[in-house]
């Protein structure tokens, strides 16, 4: 009988659940008795290409605890990388040895947990695998914070990601109304702002704005103007863009910051708040710490669902397809139609109406 082994790799930013997916995939996979062996490649992607593997089956071999204490262990066991294979048509070089290694360590199976790029990176090994006529099969596990991995209602790290910038919030009002301050929270975020629209909610926050609506700065001053409130929280992501300069790329956006040593658009957001209002404006930045501490349980269980979902498609030979929650229910959508789509909010959202209904300002 010959051999039979599988790999598995994290990449892209780690989440507070980034563990539970890794362990639904090595439990899933140790219980179908299809592989003799599963890999971990160390630093993802980049673990194959530097023959960096380390034997994960005789790690786990004898040792169920250790699967109980990886789901709840924050920070990526195998690591990661932010590293995006190029297009084979355009250097096939990474794919040649990915599949010579493939080929010498006798694996069938390759699992890669990760966000958007990720699952850019598995449909590109997956349609070159078939173009050689490969059996390797390429399995995406959608992974990030974001929540902005079209195809799937949501992605593990996320309630974790919003529990932790909620919490921020709750917390910045003790000194927010104590001083009568207007606090800018930035939220993770950079093109998509799923996170800031569910924790601005969650805390009450009086202004929410994200990338997909520019907010228009006069709106919002007029809005602070109006306020009978002591202090105000403005839930912003990352990527938030102003109105006057949302014709512009991004790169020129950030120029115009540079130019008035802005350091990012919140800043800027902050700096035009205090100018027009005369108000005291501070800025919070929760930052990387939206991505770690102890993952929700709503996280822990959609991470284990879909880690050993992803196992079971493997054991009924559904190839191609991804693992994700829709309505509720853990489904196979294919890889070809969510790689390179972004899940943005949409800006008339059942979510934002409802919110601008109980006051909220968006900024436009
Ligand atoms: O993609 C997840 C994410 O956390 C974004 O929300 C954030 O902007 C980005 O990663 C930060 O990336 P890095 O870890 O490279 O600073």
């Amino acid at each position: 009988m010959s051999v039979r082994n599988c790999i598995v790799a994290q990449s892209g930013g780690p989440t507070a659940a980034i563990n539970a997916s890794l362990a639904g995939v090595i439990k899933g996979v140790s219980e179908s008795g299809m592989y003799d062996t599963v890999y971990g490649s160390l630093n993802g992607i980049t673990g194959i290409l530097n023959q960096n593997l380390m034997n994960l089956s005789e790690l786990m071999d004898g040792h169920p605890e250790y699967l109980d204490r990886l789901k709840v262990t924050p920070a990526m066991y195998l690591g990661s990388c932010r590293y995006k294979l190029p297009h084979y048509l355009d250097d096939d070089s990474s794919y040649v040895f990915l599949f010579k290694q493939f080929e010498q360590y006798h694996v069938e199976a390759f699992f890669y947990i990760g966000g958007n790029d990720s699952m850019d990176t598995v449909l590109k090994l997956s349609e070159y695998a078939k173009r050689i006529g490969s059996s390797v099969r390429i399995i995406g596990i959608p992974k990030t914070i974001d929540n902005d991995i079209w195809g799937t209602d949501v992605t593990f790290g996320f309630d974790s990601a919003v529990k932790v910038a909620t919490e921020t919030m709750d917390n910045i009002k003790t000194t927010a109304s104590s001083h009568g301050r207007i606090f800018v929270v930035e939220v993770m975020g950079h093109k998509t702002g799923w996170v800031t629209l569910y924790s601005g909610i969650a805390t009450g926050a009086d202004i929410i704005l994200i990338p997909e609506i520019p907010y228009d700065i006069k709106k919002i001053t007029s809005y602070i103007e109006k306020s009978d409130k002591k202090y105000l929280v403005i839930a912003a992501a990352e990527g938030i863009v102003e109105k006057e300069f949302s014709s512009l790329k991004n790169k020129e956006r950030r120029q115009l910051l540079s130019e008035k040593n802005l350091k990012s658009q919140v800043e800027k957001l902050a700096l035009d708040i205090r100018t027009a209002t005369d108000k005291e404006v501070r800025i919070t930045i929760p930052g990387h710490t939206q991505r770690g501490g102890s993952p929700t349980a709503r996280d822990r269980i959609v991470s284990m669902q879909t880690g050993t979902a992803t196992a079971l498609n493997i054991i009924n030979k559904n190839y191609g397809v991804m693992a994700a929650v829709i309505n509720g229910k853990i489904v196979k959508v294919p890889l070809k139609e969510v790689a390179g789509k972004l899940k943005v909010v949409p800006a008339d959202a059942e979510i934002i109406l409802q919110a601008k209904e109980m006051g909220i300002c968006f900024g436009d």
